[in-house]
């Protein structure tokens, strides 16, 4: 169960409501020792992410009450002996996340905003998670935005964060990189290392230990996730977690929640409320871009491409999470265990009576025949390997729809004893490894999309076969 720890002290607070334009008397409405503010509005102000609070800011909540206040005297009294005390709370985030599961993004957003009022920030990466700041703004909250400025985005990108505080009137909380390490890497390394030995040492020092550090003035950040970004390692984010690797102000484990609003929420309609509500978005979007992250490393896609295949396109999908989101993957390497079990003794996968199961005889054999009297698809997978488990459905639908069309669907387990093989045979990369083997030759033609779906793979097999 996902807990988490809450120390706070609670007091009352003059509201103006944002929402309705119009100064409120505070209501305070009381839950146990638990009390509730309707609405709470501050100027925006310029915040200090490094775990310190600006002089210049006002803890949420700590303004004195009115005389005039509404509030009845039995309440005031109860309010003002909780006011001593300090208050915890525990709360069971999972449970959360189910009831949250069909709240549309600005129920989510809006709720999100009401527990943390002050002590929740956006994270905005200057793509289309430019929704987030249109919900927010349509819950007519305070909201806090920072943004990771890495100092490799796209110029187009620095100008969308200046139309973005245009437009809202807020002010980005940029997060840059420490400086001496950054001099580090790019004098020992180069301006590019990442394309010779991976994203992962560049993005730790541009982008995530200033998350880190962002986070730690924190108790819950906002993300632009979505389920539909990627299917290995996105497809099962929850609305609402504790964080499972960034800690927040108060420290330690649990100390911090991640809201995924958008989670459940796919591309087009992403889009399409975009298109509805006039929001300035990115001018890469124009030019082909989705998924938009530093300029060295994001490029446009071709129509029908998955947004991630412009990301990092040089490295295996499952490297594709740049370590903000790394709670995200799974531990996949050969010898780990997946969930407390032996990989092998997690159950096998791709099930459809009308697919082939392929032993290294089988395959050897395949690859063998030069007049093949029909083509072959066929997958290299691990059953414990997720992007594997995220096609299985698509890859099973396939196997149906082919069954008698003289197309042959087939798997082959291809981790463990038979991994070396399938490297070195097989073009193994990473799983799954999808081939075919057309009718008439004897290569077998490596599938290069990360689009697995059942319409991606017939064309793919109508071009090739
Ligand atoms: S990434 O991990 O691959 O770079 P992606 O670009 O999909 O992430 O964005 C997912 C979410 O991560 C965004 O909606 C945003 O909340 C957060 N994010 C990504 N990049 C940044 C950034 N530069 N600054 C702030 N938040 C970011
Ligand atoms: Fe560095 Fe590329 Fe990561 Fe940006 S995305 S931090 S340039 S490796």
């Amino acid at each position: 169960m996902a807990m988490s720890v809450n120390v706070s002290s609670s007091s009352s607070s003059g509201i103006i409501n944002s929402r309705f334009g119009v100064s409120l008397e505070p209501k305070v409405s009381q839950i146990g020792w638990l009390r509730l503010l309707d609405r709470v509005h501050v100027a925006p102000v310029s915040l200090n992410l490094s775990g310190k609070r600006s002089s210049s800011v006002k803890p949420l909540n700590a303004e004195p009450k009115t005389k005039d206040s509404m509030i009845p005297l039995a309440a005031t009294m109860v309010a003002e002996i909780a006011e001593e005390v300090e208050v915890v709370e525990i709360e069971d985030f999972e449970e959360l996340a189910k009831k949250l599961e069909n709240a549309s993004p600005l129920e989510i957003m809006d709720k999100a905003l009401e527990k943390y009022g002050n002590d929740i920030a956006i994270a905005f990466s200057g793509a289309e998670d430019v929704a987030l700041i249109e919900y927010a703004h349509l819950t007519g909250r305070p909201f806090r935005v920072f943004s990771l400025d890495t100092g490799r985005l796209n110029p187009e990108t620095y100008r969308f964060f200046d139309a973005v505080e245009k437009h809202y009137g807020i002010r980005i909380e940029y997060m840059f990189p420490d400086s001496v390490e950054v001099q580090g890497l790019v004098r020992s390394k180069g301006l590019f290392s990442f394309y010779e030995d991976g994203h992962q040492e560049c993005c730790r020092v541009r982008k995530v230990r200033p998350l880190r550090r962002a986070l730690k003035g924190l108790k819950a950040w906002i993300t632009g996730q979505r389920k539909d970004q990627s299917p290995g390692t996105r497809s099962e984010i929850p609305v609402v977690q504790v964080d499972p690797v960034f800690e927040g102000l108060d420290g330690g484990v649990g100390s911090l929640v991640k809201w995924n609003p958008v989670a459940n929420v796919e591309g087009n309609d992403v889009w399409n409320f975009l298109r509805t509500m006039d929001v300035p978005v990115n001018t890469l979007h124009a030019a082909g871009y989705i998924s938009i992250g530093c300029e060295p490393c994001t490029k446009a896609v071709l129509p029908g491409q998955h947004e991630r295949e412009g990301r990092w396109w040089w490295e295996d999908a499952k490297a594709k999470e740049c370590g903000l989101h790394k709670g995200n993957v799974k531990e996949n390497s050969d010898d780990a265990k997946v969930n407390g079990e032996s990989k092998s003794a997690v159950a096998d996968i791709f099930k459809s009576e009308n697919l082939v199961t392929l032993s290294r005889q089988g395959i050897e054999n395949l690859m063998k025949l030069e007049n093949r009297k029909e083509p072959w698809i066929v997958v290299l997978y691990a059953p414990w390997c997720p992007f594997c488990q995220a096609m299985e459905a698509s890859y099973d639908e396939l196997a149906d729809k082919l069954a008698g069309s003289g197309i042959k669907v087939a798997k082959f387990r291809a981790d463990g004893d038979q991994k070396e093989f399938a490297k070195q045979e097989l073009q193994l990369g990473s799983f799954p490894t999808i081939l075919v083997f057309p009718k008439n030759s004897s290569r077998p033609i490596k599938y290069p999309s990360e689009k697995r779906d059942v319409e991606s793979l017939t064309s793919f097999l109508n071009l090739v076969r």
